[in-house]
């Protein structure tokens, strides 16, 4: 059925999805024993799909109301509960009618906008974003609902961090006020941006606090990438290096959607009863870089040019040590120390750059060839 079973975009079926057997089993278990977890990792390791792997697993499929939220576009609070609203909505209507009317029936805040279609007798939401009229009432009616449900819920906010650039201040403390009481609900929040979410989770002075167990993501081990290459290429009679798995994951870092989106092109460009050539491989890589070129592009626009300076000097090192040095200063023509400083702290921010180890390095190591290649290096 499948064409390539290197699955690149929508949801990947379990027999496709590579390894994570401890992760997995992690995750159900904190969830399932009541903890509510902070899951994170750098953008694309493969948080979400881990998430969406669990739901799909026992007892999550069949005993448990599971709802993913996805929060990167949202700019308020009143979008958020409109999104996990909607969403709510949604994943009631597949699952349960009985539990459907109950949350119609509780949202009296929004009640209005519920009704029936008149062609399939399905109920329909027509709420729109201007509809939320008191957001932090319609939240607590919808944990109402949740806590009243005929099975546990997980609830997941992916990209958490969001809300830390919500014009409202109150969010956290608000969100926190409601989960501590919930006895039917867990919860997992799970983000990219390390520095927004450790500040949240593990700074004293946020309402959120220890109220949470850890997960971070780490990338998958190489040996089970080996075997799982090797055993889709045989599967679809074609035959692969494992040099050349070991090859691609170095140069990938470890990255799971890199990687995963050069399997799928090296597969692509092997016929039935070949072996996929090395020599493939670097126009693989100009056709991702290619491909991400332009958001590449429009986000390097927006960045300061005494940051961009930085930014280029790190990435033309690879690991750059010592950056405060003169030394430092003077190879990559930059301005000062102190300037040096105040770019290093933005770039750190908006996780553009990492600190491994007193080594600065840039997570996403597509950018990084791409920044090498725009300045020639
Ligand atoms: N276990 C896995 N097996 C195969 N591919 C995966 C796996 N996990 C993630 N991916 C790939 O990596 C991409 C990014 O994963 P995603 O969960 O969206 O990352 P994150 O949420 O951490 O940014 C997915 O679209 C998929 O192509
Ligand atoms: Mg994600």
């Amino acid at each position: 059925m499948i064409r390539n079973p290197f699955i690149i975009t929508g949801e990947i079926p379990a027999p496709y999805f590579c390894d994570r057997e401890e992760e997995t089993k992690r995750l159900i278990r904190m969830l399932t024993s009541g903890e509510n977890v902070c899951l994170m990792s750098p953008r694309r390791m493969g948080k979400s799909k881990l998430v969406q792997h669990c739901y799909a697993q026992e007892p999550f499929n069949s005993d448990y109301y599971c709802f993913y939220i996805d929060i990167y576009h949202t700019s308020s609070l009143k979008e958020f509960i409109y999104t996990f609203g909607r969403q709510v909505f949604n994943i009631l209507k597949t699952k349960s009618q009985q539990m459907l009317v109950k949350f119609t029936q509780g949202l009296r805040s929004i009640s209005a906008k519920f009704g029936f279609d008149s062609l399939t007798g399905l109920p329909t939401f027509n709420l729109s974003l201007g509809d939320v009229k008191n957001p932090e009432f319609t939240l607590e009616e919808i944990f109402t609902c949740l806590e009243n449900a005929d099975k546990p819920c997980i609830i997941c906010f992916d990209e958490f961090q969001q809300i830390a650039n919500y014009p409202e201040k109150n969010v956290e403390a608000l969100l926190r006020s409601h989960i501590q009481h919930l006895r039917n609900t867990n919860f997992i929040f799970s983000g990219s941006s390390r520095h927004l979410l450790t500040e949240m989770f593990h700074s004293y002075a946020h309402p959120f606090f220890n109220s949470t167990s850890s997960l971070s993501l780490k990338a998958i081990d190489l040996e089970a990438y080996i075997k799982f290459v090797t055993y889709w290429f045989h599967e679809f009679s074609r035959e692969i290096d494992p040099l050349l798995i070991t090859q691609v994951y170095q140069l990938m870092e470890g990255n799971t959607f890199y990687i995963q989106k050069a399997f799928h092109e090296l597969f692509e460009n092997t016929e039935k009863n070949e072996t996929c050539k090395i020599e493939m491989l670097p126009s693989v890589i100009v056709g991702m870089i290619e491909e991400e070129s332009d958001s590449y592009r429009q986000f390097l626009s927006m960045i300061p040019a005494r940051q961009k300076e930085v930014l280029f000097a790190i990435a033309n090192e690879g690991r750059a040590e010592k950056v405060m040095s003169v030394q430092f200063i003077r190879k990559h023509s930059l301005t000062s120390t102190s300037s040096v400083q105040n770019a290093l702290q933005k770039l750190m921010e908006l996780d553009l750059v990492g600190l491994d180890d007193r080594a600065y390095y840039i997570p996403d190591i597509l950018l990084k060839m791409y920044i090498n290649k725009i300045a020639g290096k």
